[in-house]
């Protein structure tokens, strides 16, 4: 099998939705480890199966930062039930956008609904930082990265230094 390896912004696969998930597969529990590693290897806190190149409603996210005992937990078909009226602004980067950070708002408070890796599917609340890598790995899964959801100037400035790094990485193959 071919190795799985992160895609950069360029790549269709992270503008594309991902399809849902309709059963637990050994192939999806594969799939899982595999994120899993390459999240902790990056490192990284989160990832979502299109920046592996598999457009399905995938993620990784590690619990429990905030507490000082992180643990990665994968959510399949995660939806968000409810969120709070109150946003919070903090820098994040994205493993697909090497080199780039932003601030981005997000709600603070989550009711989030996911199926585990035995297929059993429950609700819970998130918040803090654990809402916010929900928020970003689940923009993943709908083709949006959090360049899109900063201010329009910042935006602009981003995305010329990304064309301009895509011509040159195409000028060298
Ligand atoms: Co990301």
């Amino acid at each position: 099998m071919e190795k799985k390896q992160i895609k950069i912004y360029g790549d269709p696969v992270l503008r594309k939705k991902a399809y849902e998930i309709n059963e637990i597969t050994p192939e999806i529990k594969t799939l899982i480890s595999d994120m899993t590693r390459i999240m902790l290897q990056a490192p990284g806190i989160g990832l979502a199966a299109p920046q592996v190149g598999v457009s399905k409603r995938l993620i990784i996210v590690t619990f429990g930062l905030d507490e000082d005992r992180p643990h990665p937990r994968p959510l399949i078909n995660p939806e968000i039930l409810w969120h709070s009226d109150q946003k919070e602004e903090m820098e994040e980067g994205c493993l697909s956008l090497p080199g780039i950070t932003g601030d981005v708002a997000r709600w603070t408070d989550l009711v989030v609904c996911a199926t585990d890796s035995n297929g059993i599917r429950s609700e819970f609340d998130v918040h803090g930082i654990t809402a916010r890598i929900i928020q970003h790995e689940m923009d993943h899964l709908d083709g949006v990265l959090f360049i899109d959801r900063i201010t329009l100037k910042r935006q602009d400035v981003i995305k010329r230094r990304l064309d301009r790094q895509q011509t040159k990485t195409q000028a060298l193959v």
